[in-house]
């Protein structure tokens, strides 16, 4: 554990002092496919508004170890792979990274081949590849894995379009066999896919650059596959990351007297929004910000939160949401659908002195209200890191976060962001 790896927050012991703003940044998740796409081009793609976030670096660490040039002037990146080579993706890094797994599709219709290791990433459940490893398979790869790395190869150096139907509704799946659509040979249809707005957005910005698809935004995609794809103009502008934008609505319900959250889309918030002024919060909605103020003497209501693929409650902020529900009243129930290994932030919360019972991998109950209490907590991925974050902000005295890495891999500079409205958060030097 380094030294900078360690938040030390100030607990505000329940009170409502914040009046600020905060802007929104770029979406990781939609940012990372973006990164992804530049696979599918034979002249350099610019990417706008990219948060400076580790998991950015390590997506373009791993192109760069391909032959690709990378500039980059704050949140714009241009991206040139004219000389790409290999086909291998470093061990080390991509295994630590479970975004990693969207760089085999455009390069295995790229290359005709494509070296990996089974990738990592934050801790939140199993995390299999087979809805990967079956597509590829279904498009005409072999699959080999020799000394922990897949080995795919292609008999003819080509992907083959055909028709494929996930088992389930997965994001980074959708969005690698996408990709891969545009450069296969013959037409790509996947059924049952996500309907999260980065895939949309990964689409539309395909389109926009010459590739063939069609059904954005629904369940079936259909992909006529052609030759490398040029950048026009506009290139490619990261859409707003809505579950920031949710993260800051929590921490705004939590410590605001009045939060201003700018720069982000109310659409892609319906979920959260929803589930908030259900239990009583005040959101006001404008064209790219919302609001939230505190009411007098509020005490918010207990909820039931079921995460669901997009435009459900989404997964990622469920650990967010379980500490503001240590603050309403009542029982709340809490239904983890995604993933199975994504309620252990529970435990620490209890800790923290929430009446917490967790009923098996995916439910528990949180009943409330419960003043918390700082402790020294262990960051175990992105989204609980935050979650302790803000458990720390609302709790008495001190918290101390170790493993704050994890945090950095999605939230860009957290601390300073939330310093600049006042709260006491610092990086331990
Ligand atoms: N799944 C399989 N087999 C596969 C792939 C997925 O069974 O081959 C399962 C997963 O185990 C999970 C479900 O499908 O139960 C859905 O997972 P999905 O594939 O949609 O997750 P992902 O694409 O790996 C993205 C986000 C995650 C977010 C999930 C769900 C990116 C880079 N990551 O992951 O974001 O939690 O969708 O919305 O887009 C985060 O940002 O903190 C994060 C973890």
């Amino acid at each position: 554990m380094n030294e900078t790896d360690t938040l030390v927050v100030e607990g505000l012991n329940g009170a409502r002092k914040i009046k600020g703003t905060i802007a929104v940044n770029g979406s990781k998740n939609d940012a990372l496919p973006a990164l992804a796409s530049s696979l599918l081009f034979q002249s350099p793609l610019t990417l706008t508004n990219v948060p400076e976030i580790e998991d950015i670096e390590r997506l373009s660490t791993l192109l760069i170890g391909l032959g690709f040039s990378i500039t980059k002037d704050k949140k714009t990146l241009t991206l040139d792979a004219s000389q790409l080579h290999g086909a291998t993706l470093d061990r080390d890094i991509a295994k630590k990274m479970r975004a990693s797994i969207i760089l085999t599709g455009p390069l295995l219709a790229r290359q005709g081949e494509v070296h990996f290791p089974h990738p990592g990433g934050c801790v939140i459940g199993e995390r299999p590849i087979d809805l990967f490893l079956d597509g590829f398979t279904q498009m005409g790869a072999k699959v080999n894995n020799r000394a922990g790395m897949y080995h795919l190869t292609t008999a003819d150096g080509h992907l083959h379009g055909t028709e494929i139907f996930f088992r389930q509704q997965a994001v980074t799946a959708t969005e690698t066999f996408l990709l891969a659509g545009v450069l296969a040979r013959g037409r790509t249809i996947l059924k049952n896919c996500a309907l999260e707005p980065e895939i949309t957005s990964l689409g539309n910005c395909l389109v926009h650059h010459g590739a063939k698809i069609s059904g954005l935004g629904t369940t079936t995609l259909v992909i006529d596959g052609g030759p490398l794809l040029t950048a026009k103009n506009p290139t490619y502008e990261i859409i707003p990351d809505r579950i920031e934008a949710g993260s800051f609505l929590i921490l705004g319900a939590l410590v605001a007297r009045e939060l201003i959250i700018t720069d982000c889309e109310p659409e892609h918030l319906e979920a959260i929004i929803f589930c908030l002024q259900s239990a009583g919060a005040k959101i006001e909605i404008g064209k790219k910000q919302v609001i939230i103020r505190a009411t007098p003497r509020q005490s918010y209501r207990a909820l039931t939160i079921k995460t669901h693929e997009y435009p459900g409650f989404p997964t990622d902020l469920q650990a967010l949401m379980s500490v503001f529900l240590t603050q309403a009243r009542g029982e709340s129930r809490l239904f983890e659908t995604i993933f199975e290994g994504r309620l252990g932030h529970l435990e620490t919360l209890a800790r923290m002195g929430a009446n917490v019972s967790i009923h098996n991998q995916h439910q528990a109950t949180i009943v409330g209200p419960t003043p918390l209490v700082g402790r020294t907590v262990i960051s175990p991925d992105l989204r609980a890191g935050l979650a302790y974050l803000l458990a720390g902000l609302i709790a008495k005295g001190q918290t101390v976060i170790h493993n704050v890495h994890y945090i950095d891999r999605g939230y860009e500079r957290i601390d300073e962001r939330l310093r600049a409205l006042g709260l006491d958060v610092k990086r331990q030097h």
